[in-house]
């Protein structure tokens, strides 16, 4: 039986209606859209869950905070606004808005990475991975065991595996990690948390061998709700008071806003030390790359925006709504017997689609298949998180294999309802259904050599 849905701490004040297609139309879209879900036009999709990316529905205090952004190119109010609301909830002492969270990555990361060196993390999401090669250096993965296996329902599947991570630095050489990662929550492991104590000591082993620790914190308020739900040191604090925390165990953030700040588009990187002189290479970078610093390739609407946004995505009644909307769809998939990386993590299901698909092998993207299914079957577009995401190696050219073949519905923030999210457990349910039907994967016909996943075209495998 699922579980009671948690009723949603808002109402709505705007409609944005939604096309309806018929399966054959859509049978035809996905064609020419050579079966690449990132090629469909939006409007060709009935519930979008592409990504939780900049795809959030802002508030009347946000909508109305736009009015009232400075344009100024230099100084504006919005910034300093910005700037406040960020040092109170992270705590740093030096926050730098920039347009989108991989902005925030290339100009932080060229001043770590270099050739020769290398980036460990609890597990890159693709753009991060994508800046740490473009930057020189190599990605290392070293997310915890547990987060490698689906059907295990453990807490914090998101955590370093600590002792493993200390291995790599001492193979490696310490002067040759230019950086270590820690991605909250981490997306690629299926949105799981990482608990404050593992922080902690991935914080004590990066001091231990003096190499800089940079949190990637898209969805810190959702990995800060896991951590006051399941960690019993956590359970007694505020979710702003775990914010600051955690984030007091790291040397710097790199932030797209466009997912727990509830706004369509920002990101920020913060620095701790108010004193480091990383600060103007920082404002440098930027400046070349964003615009002023005190914009950041972003509209002083925006910054308002963001500036509300903050406390909106620490809110706990919001997250609670938030967290319950994940938990209802997770109980529909565990009555139907549908496997996803369990407990459901922050964002959304990842469903296991070498489960559903076991007769398709890794190169064939089993995640990628059933994308496409969900996509014929009910509109829902989503998209693979796994070895069609993941690529090809960068040195052999060789097509990787990913630890998991996972199927992402990523759900957007108060944006879709109940009834929205049993219609996503029906499609699913439905495709799995009949998956023994559909005898083969897919082939890529075209890829670019950098996250290829945006834009390659596909083919279906003919027997
Ligand atoms: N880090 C993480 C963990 C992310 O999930 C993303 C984006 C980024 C960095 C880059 O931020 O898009 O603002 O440039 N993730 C989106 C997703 C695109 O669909 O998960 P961005």
């Amino acid at each position: 039986m699922a579980i009671k849905y948690v009723p949603e701490p808002f109402r709505i004040k705007m409609v944005e209606p939604l096309t309806m297609m018929t399966r054959a139309e859509r049978e035809e879209a996905i064609k020419r859209a050579d079966y690449n879900m990132f090629r469909l036009k939006g409007s060709e999709c009935y519930i979008d869950l592409l990504t939780d990316s900049g795809t959030n529905a802002m508030s009347d205090k946000q909508w109305a905070g736009i009015m009232q952004g400075d344009e100024a190119y230099a100084g504006a109010s919005s910034y300093y606004r910005f700037v406040d609301a960020a040092k109170d909830i992270f705590g740093y002492g030096f926050i730098q808005p920039v347009h989108q969270g991989r902005a925030a990555e290339k100009v932080l990361f060229p001043t770590f990475l270099s050739q020769g060196k290398y980036a460990i993390s609890n597990m890159f999401f693709d753009t991060t991975r994508a800046h740490v090669i473009l930057a020189g250096a190599r990605p290392i993965d070293c997310c915890c065991e547990e987060g490698k296996n689906p059907s295990l329902r453990a807490k914090f599947k998101g955590n370093m595996d600590v002792e493993k991570m200390e291995e790599i630095i001492k193979e490696k050489g310490a002067e040759n990690i230019g950086l270590v990662v820690m991605t909250i929550t981490n997306n690629s492991a299926g949105g799981q948390p990482v608990s404050m104590k593992n922080m902690r000591e991935v914080s004590e082993v990066c001091k231990k061998y003096n190499i800089p620790l940079n949190i990637d914190a898209a969805r810190y308020a959702e990995n800060s709700y896991f951590v006051k739900r399941d960690e019993e040191e956590c359970k007694d604090m505020t979710i702003k008071e775990i914010v600051k925390k955690m984030f007091s165990y790291a040397d710097m953030c790199t932030m797209s806003a466009k997912k727990d700040t509830i706004v369509n588009m920002g990101g920020m990187i913060g620095i701790k030390d108010p004193e480091s002189p990383l600060i103007l290479k920082i404002k440098a970078n930027c400046i070349s790359y964003e615009g002023f610093y005190t914009y950041g390739g972003l509209n002083g609407r925006d910054l308002e925006a963001l500036a509300i946004g903050l406390y909106e995505g620490i809110d706990e009644n919001y997250l609670k709504y938030r967290n319950g909307q994940m938990e209802y769809l997770a109980s529909r998939l565990d009555d139907a017997g549908i496997a996803y990386q369990a407990p459901i993590g922050g964002h959304g299901p990842f469903i296991d689609a070498a489960q559903i698909y076991p007769h398709i092998p890794y190169y064939e993207f089993p995640g990628q298949v059933l994308a496409i299914e969900l996509y014929k079957e009910a509109g829902i577009r989503t998209c693979d998180i796994g070895s069609y995401m993941l690529g090809n190696d960068p040195d052999t050219g060789k097509q990787l294999r990913s630890d998991n073949e996972f199927t992402r519905l990523a759900i957007p923030r108060r944006v879709y309802t109940q009834s929205h999210i049993d219609i996503m457990a029906d499609a699913l349910i439905e495709v799995r259904d009949h998956a023994k039907e559909i005898r083969h994967g897919y082939k890529i016909t075209w890829e670019p050599p950098i996250l290829r996943h945006f834009q390659a075209s596909l083919a279906p495998v003919e027997n």
